[in-house]
């Protein structure tokens, strides 16, 4: 097929018909070998957010990005867990998930993306980690995965570069929002990764990019069934996503916020989720019988500080400076911290995520185009959750900014991203959905 074919691809989508898995791999291979431009791609993917996909469509778009790189096959003695969020604000789980289902004796090899629109990526927060390394070879990858039980890297020219070239285009074209896209570069990774039992955190709320539950739970039901077609077991949790995770928004902040939930100070909605999540996968890879002895197991190791020595073993064995798990001062950190009063007094309804994000993102702390640099420095830290009383003149976010300016832009944002209720507001605990296995 020549450039020319290509327009017939985007023009076919355009009205809505189906593509099959030798053109959707045609497309991946085409665009990996730089044979169709960037443009195309984008204009693509634009038709594919608007007119979607079958699902035999997904699952074909899936093995393609699959097919563009290697795949990795462990052996059932030792069974491999994998976890994906589709995407959340603050949710920095993984980075303390990994290092603790690893102190478990579970295997652990996890496939993590960028930041992406407005949510961000697990590779970018590792990345403030100096020296960390999240390009991996194969080969690399097995040894260290034998020697220390677990791995956190992202897509590179060996796995899943697809997904990679795709994903990047996607975070800034504004096509990030479409079940079939979602779904497939998420299960291409988890399926390239090797993992025999897969955890699927499926947000939905302001800050997911699936808004309501339905849509999320048509998500999960995707990728559960992509995930069994391949012979896995896989389940999804769906998961609230209205206020950020935890209190740290900000690359270098949510690595410190995940040290905090591996020695046992973490903010309790965080740990809350990283146990859930640690409990199910654990039943899934039928390590333990129920998600209560698992929880039991995961907070016995939590107490014992055995995950935060995993994580130091983690990022030793990735190239980066362990030390920033016993001295978090060692992350970059950012110029000019101060904190934001708020106006008035009243009851807090939450800061809300997605505008939290787009703070993060006017900091420097996003990607407007895809060769925008991050700095990991920057964020915002919340004093102040949903539901709590708030005083005039009481600190509820710490902004840390790059200079006076940007700090003073950031803080005015901050402040129209927190609601303030005049009445007391009733609390009722997000209950989480579980589809699948
Ligand atoms: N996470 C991914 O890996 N891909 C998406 O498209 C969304 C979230």
């Amino acid at each position: 097929m020549s450039a020319r074919s290509m327009v017939t691809l985007i023009e076919r989508k355009k009205r809505g018909e189906a593509q099959t898995l030798d053109e959707l791999e045609w497309i991946c291979r085409g665009f990996l070998a730089g044979e169709i431009p960037d443009y195309q791609v984008a204009a693509w993917l634009m038709a594919v957010r608007w007119r979607g996909m079958t699902e035999v469509e997904t699952f074909a778009l899936t093995h393609a990005l699959v097919a563009s790189g290697e795949s990795f096959e462990w052996s059932e003695d030792r069974p491999v867990v994998d976890k994906h969020s589709t995407g959340g604000v603050g949710d920095k789980t993984s980075i303390a998930l990994v290092p603790l289902l690893a102190a478990a004796g579970v295997t652990f090899v996890k496939m993590s993306g960028r930041g992406l629109g407005h949510t961000g990526g697990t590779i970018d927060k590792l990345e403030s980690i100096p020296g960390f390394q999240v390009d991996l070879e194969p080969a690399r990858l097995r040894e260290q995965v034998a020697a220390i039980g677990c791995a956190l890297v992202g897509q590179s020219p060996e796995m899943v570069p697809a997904d990679g070239a795709l994903y990047a285009l996607r975070d800034v074209t504004a096509t990030i929002d479409s079940l079939p896209l979602i779904a497939s570069s998420v299960m291409s990774k988890k399926l390239a990764g090797g993992a025999r039992a897969i955890v699927l955190d499926v947000k939905h709320g302001s800050g997911a990019f699936m808004a309501d539950e339905e849509e999320a739970e048509a998500l999960a039901r995707v990728m559960v069934a992509i995930g069994v077609g391949a012979g896995r077991r896989v389940r999804a949790v769906l998961s609230p996503m209205s206020e950020p995770l935890g209190r740290a928004v900000g690359h270098a902040l949510e690595v410190r916020e995940a040290i905090d939930v591996l020695r046992g100070s973490g903010p309790p909605d965080l740990v809350e989720l990283t146990l859930d999540l640690g409990a199910h996968l654990m039943v899934l890879s039928r390590c333990t019988p129920s998600l209560e002895d698992a929880r039991i197991a995961l907070h016995r190791l939590l107490a014992s500080g055995v995950g935060a020595d995993k994580l130091e073993q983690l990022i030793s064995a990735q190239g980066g400076d362990a030390r920033i798990v016993a001295e978090p001062d060692r992350l970059p950190t950012a110029p000019v911290v101060r904190v934001v009063e708020s106006p008035e007094s009243g009851w807090s309804e939450g800061f809300d995520a997605r505008a939290v994000a787009g703070v993060l993102l006017d900091l420097g702390g996003g990607r407007r185009t895809k060769a925008d640099r991050i700095d990991h420095r920057v964020g915002i830290r919340i004093l102040v959750r949903r539901g709590e009383r708030v005083e005039a003149g009481q600190p509820v976010a710490e902004v840390h900014a790059t200079g006076s300016e940007a700090w003073g832009g950031a803080s005015a944002a901050i402040l129209e991203a927190l609601g303030i209720s005049s009445e007391p507001l009733e609390i009722v605990p997000a209950a989480r959905r579980v589809i699948g296995e």
